[in-house]
């Protein structure tokens, strides 16, 4: 037994016996494939070669076999030697692939060059490189549909899905599930190993348009406007007809093409940021204080979910309500998460009913338990949360961390007057509330160490992407979309209708446009916060009177009451007459001149409002980073992530070509467009927000 003495045997461990060689990937924690594992593989490869092993066994150290390329690598060029020319050679040795944890992206690749695989009953395979905007680049979209057929495989990789070993063995994709891998590989016979063929050179799978036509629908709805995954169903779709050489050729072209483009690029830095959001809560000065208990104030379409979330981490949870017909509602709202849990195969009916009794719901706020946190989601009014957060400071003790879900009010002036204000602080949650991923933190004058990474520990147990912000009126992401709205609402006044301005936003990428959103909220909701903010008296802002006109004068409230900025029938959303009416009456009391706006210039105008409030909210410290913007956009609000979020976008335009903009748009209508502070500077000294990332990663 030897272990190669070159420098790069750390990354993968050889061992050669009696004609049988293991190689073991060891690059800890999950086995990534960068430069030292593949030249680790390399070296191995030669030395079961140069042995004439009669038997390779592939196996991964640690939980994982592993996890894939390392991503890190792909802003560089890429450095050798390249793994499709090891796993080439790999492919032509008499290998087992024993697949002891997790076999994604590349990991998975080196697997399917072998000749068998056999998994450990926990295993998760797939190949997720089109979630990072990437196809497989080292012979997966040529090797999987000759093993397992094209439908199967388009689907697998075009939609970057993880399977479990079952599933895999269900789909012929391993041959195997064994406790110990490695055992069960040692014990193939040499004949049955001799009898295999590397993928290869098994005949072309047979062509399927169908299966190929539908993953192309598929992700043309789950991934709008994502190019990945189409040039993944061309490779495979090729396979049909295409000698594998010249397959694999097309598909290291592709790789490399799309690993410098710009989709790559910014689902990578959404990647990244989201790691250093969940790693977050360990870099605070303080310890996270653990969180087993809760009580949720206020039932209702947020109360219910944030209470449905944390039980389901095993947080003890105790909802309070006003009064007896708001418990019952509360109640109902609850039972309604755990039922439809059920429908979507989240539990079973015996874990949903256990889950409806663990979570208790009360009146009032005697002898309520002495719990961890108190999170209060209770109508967005200041008097009513003072006075909740009140009781609660009087009712528990004064360790427990309490928090408030509002959407814009100053957190600060919630808990003023409450006995250790360190442990106050808002966790904004986005609806629905166990199925958003964003949680907004939000630090008050007061809100200590321990108590910002509790909050972000737990954001991570939730599964969220925690994001901190400073107190503002909407902190980052319902700022941004204020400033958004109205730049929306200035081009109604000016010349266009809201479905174009939709139609423009989604073509852009969006998830929705702006005033289907609105549809789908309810208008009365953001009718309330302007009554609330008196936006109408602000003098620093063009009032748009349209949407207030819809809900006082119309009663157009939205899809609840089949009519908002849409007519909506059981055929679906239809632009209406009436709200083109009331748009172009509103221009013209307004005295505005209507013009055509193209679809270019509405996403132009729309991205760089955004821009100028992000720019707005980085230099006040209400966010610490540009990334942390850019997941909040992401992560609540449709921004499509292969844009990479606003500020990734804002860098692509550049500060320049920003800056020129505000400068024209300014000078038809200088109330709504200022520079932004510092934007003169940047655009100077050439900077791009992507260094400020850099500067504040931990
Ligand atoms: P909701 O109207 O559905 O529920 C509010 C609940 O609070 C009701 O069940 C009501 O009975 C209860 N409540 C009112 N006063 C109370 C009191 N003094 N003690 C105990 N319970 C009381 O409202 P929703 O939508 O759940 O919003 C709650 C909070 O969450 C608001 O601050 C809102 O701004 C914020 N929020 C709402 C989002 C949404 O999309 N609905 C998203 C993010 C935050």
């Amino acid at each position: 037994m030897d272990k190669t003495s070159q420098d790069n045997s750390s990354a993968v461990g050889v061992e050669i016996s009696e004609g049988q060689c293991r190689m073991t990937l060891d690059n800890p924690p999950v086995n990534v494939i960068g430069h030292q594992v593949r030249q680790g593989l390399d070296a191995a490869v030669r030395a079961a070669e140069d042995a004439r092993a009669d038997k390779v066994i592939v196996t991964g150290a640690g939980k994982a076999f592993a996890a894939g390329a390392d991503a890190k690598e792909f802003d560089q060029p890429a450095r050798p030697p390249h793994l499709p020319g090891v796993l080439a050679r790999l492919e032509q040795l008499p290998a087992i692939a024993a697949l002891n944890g997790m076999a994604l992206g590349g990991g998975l690749e080196i697997a399917l060059a072998c000749r068998i695989r056999i998994a450990a009953p926990g295993c998760r395979l797939g190949l997720p490189e089109v979630t990072l905007g990437v196809v497989p680049g080292a012979g997966g979209t040529q090797r999987l549909p000759r093993l397992i057929g094209i439908e199967a495989a388009a689907k697998l990789i075009s939609e970057g899905a993880r399977i479990t070993a079952e599933e895999a063995l269900d789909l012929g994709l391993i041959d195997a599930i064994a406790d110990d891998p490695v055992e069960a590989a040692k014990s193939v016979s040499l004949d049955t190993l001799q009898a295999r063929q590397p993928a290869l050179d098994r005949p072309a799978p047979a062509p399927n348009p169908n299966a190929i036509k539908a993953a192309r629908d598929k992700a043309h709805k789950r991934a709008r406007g994502q190019i990945a995954p189409q040039a993944a169903l061309d490779l495979i779709e090729a396979t049909a007809h295409t000698p594998p050489a010249q397959g694999l050729e097309n598909e290291r072209a592709q790789f490399l093409d799309l690993r410098q483009g710009p989709q790559a690029k910014a689902l990578r830095h959404v990647f990244f940021a989201e790691r250093a959001a969940a790693a977050r809560s360990n870099g605070f000065e303080a310890a996270p204080k653990s969180l087993s208990s809760a009580v949720v104030v206020g039932g209702g379409t947020m109360g219910a979910g944030i209470a449905y979330a944390l039980d389901s981490i095993g947080v003890t949870t105790t909802l309070v309500e006003v009064d007896t017909a708001a418990a019952e509602r509360a109640r109902t709202n609850i039972d309604k998460l755990f039922d439809e849990g059920v429908k979507r195969g989240k539990s079973t009916p015996e874990e949903a009913k256990a889950g409806k009794s663990r979570i208790a719901v009360r009146t009032g706020y005697k002898a309520l338990p002495p719990v961890d946190i108190a999170i209060e989601a209770v109508f967005e009014e200041i008097q009513v949360k003072r006075a909740v957060f009140a009781a609660l400071d009087a009712a528990l003790p004064c360790e427990t961390i309490l928090a408030t879900n509002t959407s814009y009010l100053d957190v600060n002036r919630i808990f003023e007057g409450i006995r250790a204000p360190e442990r106050c602080l808002g966790l904004h949650f986005f609806s629905p509330a166990h199925v958003m991923k964003l949680v907004e933190i939000i630090r008050t004058n007061n809100t200590s160490q321990t108590t910002l990474a509790s909050a972000f520990a737990l954001a991570a147990r939730l599964r969220k992407v925690p994001v901190e912000a400073g107190v503002c009126d909407g902190f980052i992401g319902n700022r941004i979309l204020t400033a958004y709205r109205q730049v929306c609402d200035i081009m109604l006044l000016d010349g266009a209708m809201p479905w174009q301005v939709d139609s423009a936003m989604v073509a852009f990428g969006m998830a929705m446009g702006p005033y289907a959103v609105q549809d789908l909220s309810g208008l009365d909701i953001a009718y309330a916060n302007r009554q609330r903010k008196t936006l109408r008296d602000t003098q620093d802002a063009r009032h748009v009177p349209i949407a207030d006109r819809m809900v006082e004068d119309l009663g157009r409230l939205g899809r609840k009451t089949g009519a908002g900025w849409y007519d909506y029938t059981d055929d679906g959303a239809r632009p209406s007459t009436q709200v083109a009416e009331l748009v172009e009456t509103a221009s013209k009391e307004a005295g505005c001149q209507r013009r055509a706006f193209t679809d270019d210039e509405i996403v132009a105008r729309a991205t760089t409002a955004m821009i100028c409030e992000s720019l707005h909210i980085l230099h006040e410290g209400i966010a610490r980073r540009p990334a942390d913007i850019d997941l909040v956009l992401v992560h609540g609000y449709g921004f499509p992530r292969w844009r990479g979020g606003i500020m990734h976008h804002a860098d692509r335009i550049g500060f320049e070509e920003v800056r020129d903009r505000v400068r024209r748009y300014a000078q038809d209508d200088p109330l709504s467009w200022r520079l932004p502070p510092d934007l003169e500077q940047r655009v100077a000294q050439g900077q791009a927000l992507a260094d400020l990332n850099q500067e504040k990663t931990e």
